[in-house]
Parts: structure tokens; C-alpha cells; sequence
């Protein structure tokens, strides 16, 4: 009946959002619906390895050893057991195992991409492959759903993760289907110029966060503008239905941009208020910009809780906008480092 041992390994990639989530309440559950691409060659592979615990040491606590790029990670342990300590009610095979988890990213770890989208979503997905072998039959739909599932309780974005495409996550009155608990894959047409977008990071500030998201979704709570601003999220992603269905790039720069803005505007509104922005981040924005008007080319940017820039265009104007970054931009990043993503297909099994 039971699994005694053996192990996995899963690839998942991190995400960029377009309608942003940014407060969430109790048990990770997000104050507004958000939608991201799920990116291609920004990820996280993570192997699990398990063994069955004798009855003995059930009652112990959590038995785990985790190893980044192959090191012993002292440092990471209390993420992982706070993420075990969430998903056991929905796992409860968890204390039965002994686990090693070895994890590394495609980016450089110094480089302000967040890992948190790409390795939950790995590791929720290696543990959904336990349960898989503990309950064989499972459903192909089940598997997922509880992926993001558990990914959602890991990282909030990190249940996008799992499917590629575009993918949704919070309950939106239009959206069928859409949940708080799990993300699902866009379920309307999408028009082909934006099922190869291109997504390319400009490195702006490769150093730590200077605030955690975790801070940054409580700053939420209370803030003035909170309730008008997930009115407003609910609202762009209803606008961004038919923008994605006829490949309406102006229209889709207008909700992208804004939702970047007013992410960063919400934490220059809040108490600690926040700029994280660097002078670096306006040069590259002003550009993009001046780009955009003189060349009619329909590239924009969005922003993540931090300064890097991401560079957001339709694939056939790959070789311009990467001229254009090599000409302009990169003066702009540290150490003139960029990484050149693209939509991707979402998780996959190794
Ligand atoms: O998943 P978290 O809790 O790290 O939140 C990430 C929030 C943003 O990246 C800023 C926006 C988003 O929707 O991904």
C-alpha cells in the first residue's frame, strides 16, 4: 500500500504577471483575481527523494534535508517546513517520509528574480507525485488543480506556475472556473501574437528585496486606496478578455503598464511607504516609451516588487527590440545583464 521510497524531478518555471497580485487574506488567499505568462527559460528544477519512516518516528517532526546547487542549505529549511507545516492538512502522509530536496535555477541567484514562483511550484509538484504513487489513478485534472493548490500555500504566485500559457488565479465573475485556491489556464481564445510573447529582464538591481512580498501584501491591510485598487484588478482582466482574443496590442499596454505602475504606486501609498524603483528603472520606462512613439513597434514594460524591468513584445519584433535594448537599454542594467525569456508551456516532469 505504501511507497517505500524513491524520487523525482520536476521543472517549473517562474512567471510574470499582467494583472498584478498584490494583498491577500487568511490562508493565502488573494484579495483580487490576477493573469500571468508563464515564462520558459527562467525555472527551478527540484528532485525529491523519499523513504518511508519506520511507525516509530511518526510523531517526529517534518524529516527533511535541503540542498541548493548542491549545497547543504541551513538557511532555506524554515520556508520549506513553514510551506510543510501548510500542506500537511492536505498531505497527511507528510511525516511519514524522510525527504531530500536538491533544487537549482536556470538565473543566476543574485539576480532580483524572485525563485520563489518557480521552486514552490517544483516542489509542489514532486510531493503531488508522492500522493500520485501512494493513490495510483489519480486524475490528470487532480494532479494539477492540487499543484497550484499547494503551490498557492507555498508562494501565491507560484500556483501560475503550473500550467503554461496564460494562466488566471482568483475567483473573477466572468473567468469559468476560476478559484482563490488554484490557478487554472486562461479558458478563452487567445490570439496567436500573444501565444509567443517575449519577455526580456532587464537586470536593473540584482541585490535582495528590500521589501518582502510578505510585507508588501500586509501593507494592504488598511491601506486607503486597497478597496478601489482590487476593483480595479477585477476590472482589468475583464478588459484584457477580448484584448487577448483579438490581439489588441494597444489596448493590452494600457491595462499592462498601468497594473505596473499602480503596483509600485501602492507601496509609495502605504505606511512604511516604499519607492522600489531605482533612477534606473524611469531611464528605461522614458525610453521604452520614446521607442514605442517613434517606431510604432508594440513593445511595453511591467514591473515586479522590485526594480528590474521586464521588456514585454510580440515575437516578429525580436531582432528591433533586442537592438534597441543593446543600444539603449543595457546601460541601464548592472553589469549590463539581461535575460531573454518568452512564453513558455508550463511544468514539466524530468
Ligand atoms: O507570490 P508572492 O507572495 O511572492 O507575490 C508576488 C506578487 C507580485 O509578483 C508582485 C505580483 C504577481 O502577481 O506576481
Amino acid at each position: 500500500e505504501y511507497k517505500a521510497s524513491g524520487e523525482v524531478t520536476w521543472q517549473s518555471p517562474s512567471n510574470i504577471a499582467l494583472v498584478k497580485y498584490w494583498g491577500k487574506k487568511e490562508n493565502q488567499i488573494p484579495a483580487n483575481p490576477s493573469i500571468s505568462f508563464t515564462l520558459d527559460n527562467c525555472q527551478s528544477t527540484t528532485t525529491l527523494k523519499y523513504s518511508r519512516i519506520k511507525e516509530a518516528s511518526k510523531t517526529s517532526g517534518f524529516d527533511f534535508d535541503f540542498y541548493f546547487e548542491g549545497k547543504a542549505k541551513q538557511d532555506f529549511k524554515p520556508k520549506i517546513f513553514k510551506f510543510f507545516e501548510r500542506i500537511e492538512k492536505y498531505c497527511p502522509y507528510l511525516r511519514e517520509y524522510k525527504f531530500e530536496i536538491h533544487s537549482e535555477n536556470s538565473f543566476p541567484h543574485s539576480s532580483g528574480i524572485a525563485s520563489s514562483a518557480s521552486g514552490m511550484s517544483a516542489i509542489a509538484l514532486c510531493i503531488m507525485h508522492l500522493e500520485k504513487e501512494l493513490y495510483p489513478g489519480m486524475e490528470k485534472d487532480y494532479f494539477s488543480k492540487k499543484s497550484s493548490f499547494l503551490a498557492r500555500l507555498g508562494s501565491g504566485s507560484a500556483s501560475r506556475s503550473i500550467d503554461g500559457g496564460l494562466v488566471v488565479w482568483g475567483e473573477h465573475k466572468n473567468i469559468p472556473g476560476s478559484s482563490n485556491e488554484y490557478a487554472i489556464p486562461f479558458p478563452f481564445e487567445i490570439h496567436d501574437i500573444f501565444k509567443n510573447y517575449r519577455d526580456t529582464i532587464l537586470l536593473v538591481d540584482k541585490g535582495e528585496k528590500q521589501v518582502s512580498s510578505t510585507v508588501g501584501h500586509d501593507l494592504m491591510h488598511g491601506h486607503p486606496f486597497a478597496e478601489n485598487r482590487f476593483a480595479q484588478a477585477h476590472e482589468n482582466l475583464d478588459k484584457l478578455i477580448p484584448v487577448l482574443k483579438h490581439g489588441d496590442t494597444t489596448e493590452f499596454i494600457k491595462i499592462v503598464e498601468s497594473e505596473a505602475l499602480t503596483l509600485h504606486s501602492m507601496m509609495m501609498s502605504s505606511l512604511p511607504y516604499f519607492i522600489l524603483m531605482k533612477p534606473n528603472t524611469l531611464e528605461i520606462i522614458n525610453k521604452i516609451w520614446s521607442y514605442r512613439e517613434t517606431t510604432g513597434i508594440p513593445v511595453c514594460f511591467t514591473l515586479d516588487a522590485g526594480a528590474n524591468v521586464h521588456v514585454l513584445y510580440p515575437e516578429n519584433h525580436e531582432t528591433k527590440i533586442l537592438e534597441f535594448i543593446n543600444n539603449e537599454l543595457v546601460v541601464y542594467c548592472q553589469n549590463g545583464h539581461y535575460i531573454c525569456d518568452q512564453v513558455g508551456g508550463g511544468a514539466k516532469k524530468l
